[in-house]
């Protein structure tokens, strides 16, 4: 969808939204795939109450995109505009064994900051792609431990309230790959407490993880990582594994021969290789298992 209306452009100038034209969302998620739309990209998270309502009053959809590492978008023109945050200046602020990040900042290098300050727990979460606040949306999780464990507060802005508020973490639902945040909120910030450890025990904890995931998923490879979430009690990837689906290829798409969850981008898939895909994977899982596998990456169709 194309902004060309001019109100609206002298109103990302005075909300210090830059507006990216045209923008392949296959250049901006890491599966690569992926349709046109105009990105607004936000530098001033506290202008985001008056930008959705100048949008609303010129009645322009819109859907906010994070990191793009959890996402599968169809192709063609796109029927709203992106809110992005920049992630420009998203130093994390430290506070005894506290620490302020900004939705926007990269999960990773959150992770090896506070390692730096020797604050640890998080060092499963080493190679999860992404930025903080898709982390704390999906409350993102890999060996043994989930981001809502370190939570204290949410920064967000609240579209039902049309305002950004600070949230305690008891006040939020934290589930697997799932949180009680609408649809239409927006991550702005957190405050997480963690444990002081020792950083040459972060670092070494964090390799053993790094090593972990090198050796059992396709990190080379243009993916969203799992595509299923796990069903109560089992494993998608296993199951997959189980049934001989790894390599199995649909277009471009193909199940990851590491690891049977990851569904990787080999040959210029489209969304509809990928779709497709899924759904014969989800059909061959539910007559073979009685299983009915649930999407882990989110799907804008
Ligand atoms: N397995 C197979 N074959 C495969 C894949 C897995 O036999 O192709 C077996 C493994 O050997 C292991 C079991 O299945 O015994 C579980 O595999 P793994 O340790 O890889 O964990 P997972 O349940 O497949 C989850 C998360 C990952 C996270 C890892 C590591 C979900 C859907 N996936 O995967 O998160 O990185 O644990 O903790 O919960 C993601 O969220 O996108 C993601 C990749």
């Amino acid at each position: 969808m194309r902004v060309e209306n001019p109100k609206m452009q002298a109103a990302f100038a005075e909300l210090k939204v830059e507006h990216r034209a045209g923008e392949r969302l296959a250049d901006w998620t890491s599966l690569g795939v992926g349709g046109r739309t105009d990105i607004l990209v936000i530098h001033e998270p506290r202008h985001l109450p008056e930008l959705a309502r100048r949008l609303d009053a010129e009645a322009i959809p819109r859907r906010f995109l994070g990191g793009g590492s959890n996402l599968l978008v169809r192709e063609g023109e796109l029927p709203w505009v992106l809110l992005h945050l920049s992630a420009k200046e998203t130093q994390p602020e430290f506070r005894g064994n506290r620490v302020r990040v900004a939705a926007a900042a990269d999960l990773g290098r959150t992770v090896t900051e506070c390692a730096r300050r020797n604050l640890g727990g998080m060092e499963g979460l080493i190679g999860v792609p992404g930025s903080m606040g898709g982390a704390l949306r999906m409350n993102a999780g890999a060996y043994g431990i989930e981001i809502s464990q370190f939570v204290k507060t949410v920064t967000l802005y609240r579209a039902a309230r049309r305002a950004i508020e600070t949230v305690p973490a008891e006040a939020i639902g934290f589930h697997y790959r799932h949180t009680s945040f609408d649809a239409d909120d927006i991550m702005v910030a957190a405050e997480l407490e963690l444990p002081e450890r020792p950083y040459e025990e972060i670092r070494a904890a964090i390799k053993v993880c790094n090593e972990k995931r090198r050796a059992s998923q396709p990190l080379n490879e243009k993916s969203a990582g799992c595509i299923f979430k796990n069903p109560a009690g089992a494993s998608a990837g296993k199951m997959i594994d189980e049934l001989g689906l790894k390599g199995h290829r649909l277009g471009g798409a193909v199940v990851s021969e590491r690891h049977g969850n990851f569904f990787v981008n080999r040959f210029q898939a489209t969304a509809d290789d990928l779709l497709g895909l899924i759904d014969f994977v989800r059909q061959r899982i539910r007559q073979a298992f009685g299983h009915e596998l649930e999407e882990e990456v989110i799907v804008w169709t």
